[in-house]
């Protein structure tokens, strides 16, 4: 059988068995094209999280890392929120326990704390409110100018809301290993061959790497501004997943990736056969122990709040 088929079977399985168990599928932009085109709701993390907080499906299966299914499983407690891959980590989320948050805190004890979504349940729990990377300027504009604030765990995404800003922030030291690997000497490159391309960047970039960008935006922001802009040719620092999505909704321009191993492992390990696999058997379900839950709901809510 010729793989388009294999894959129409697989896929023809998984809206079947999507509609016994109840379920919804929501996909990260990150995750492979097959998994996007499966997904009923495709979007960013903060898009994601609303999407899960709003669905009354009794499964909601979560193609995308498992600190997202875990926020999910925070939100939906009722609910059976699925992970196709349990190794679907992220690096950036190991950066940080909440035993260095908590010396954080003792040695800042008055500092309101913003927690990336990118962080475990239990770093949620000792923050104050979470944000993502589309809404981390307007979280950290509504703390109060004389409060310290405490901004963790991705270092670049901090050093950008502070430009943004004009907010002190005390950072941690975490970073994406993805986003890492784009180096300026990458865009500089690609900005050569491609003079008049709009560039965008995700804001995990590193500061000198954003700083070349037109825009530096969610991976979201980064779909929605290439459809919108009139340039045919768009530099994209981020992960290459999201270059599906772009071509996708975008047949007629030219997506050009800032760098080509810029490739998150943990995103890509889900696959069509590990949906499917994951609806049949009611795998891996992600739960959170109620009082961490309480806690770190608190933080998340406190986002969604201000986002909506
Ligand atoms: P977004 O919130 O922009 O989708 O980013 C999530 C992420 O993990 C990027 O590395
Ligand atoms: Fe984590 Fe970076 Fe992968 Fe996003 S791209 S899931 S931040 S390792």
């Amino acid at each position: 059988m010729s793989t388009l088929a294999t894959e129409e079977r697989l896929v023809a399985r998984i809206h079947r068995l999507k509609e016994d168990r109840q379920a919804v599928i929501l996909a990260h932009n990150y995750q492979v094209g097959e998994i996007q085109d499966v997904a009923d709701f495709l979007g960013d993390s903060l898009e994601l999280s609303q999407k899960a907080a709003l669905t009354d499906a009794k499964v909601i299966v979560f193609c995308g890392v498992h600190f997202m299914a875990e926020t999910a499983a925070i939100l939906c407690p009722d609910q059976t929120v699925l992970l196709p891959d349990l190794s679907a980590g992220c690096g950036m989320s190991d950066m940080i326990s909440a035993k260095e948050l908590r010396a954080l805190k003792a040695e800042h004890p008055d500092a309101v704390v913003v927690c990336y979504v990118n962080s475990s349940a239990e770093v949620k729990a000792e923050s104050d409110i979470c944000c993502t990377s589309s809404n981390a300027v307007n979280v950290v504009r509504s703390i109060p100018e004389d409060r310290e604030i405490i901004f963790v765990p991705d270092q670049y995404l901090g050093d950008y809301v502070t430009r943004q800003t004009g907010r002190k922030m005390i950072l941690f030291n975490g970073y994406c290993p993805t986003h890492f690997r784009i180096m300026t000497s990458d865009l500089q490159a690609a900005k050569a061959e491609h003079p008049d391309a709009l560039v965008l960047a995700h804001p995990e970039c590193t500061p000198e790497v954003s700083a070349m960008a037109d825009q530096v935006l969610s991976t979201s922001g980064i779909c929605l501004e290439s459809q919108k802009s009139e340039k045919t040719e768009v530099i994209v620092a981020s992960e290459l997943g999201i270059l599906h999505r772009l071509q996708k909704e975008n047949p007629e321009k030219e997506f050009i990736p800032a760098c080509k191993w810029c490739d998150c492992a943990h995103m890509k390990v889900n696959n069509l056969e590990k949906l499917l696999w994951s609806l049949e058997e009611m795998q891996y379900p992600i739960e959170v122990e109620p009082l961490i839950r309480e806690r770190a709901k608190n933080a998340i809510d406190r986002m969604l709040e201000i986002s909506k």
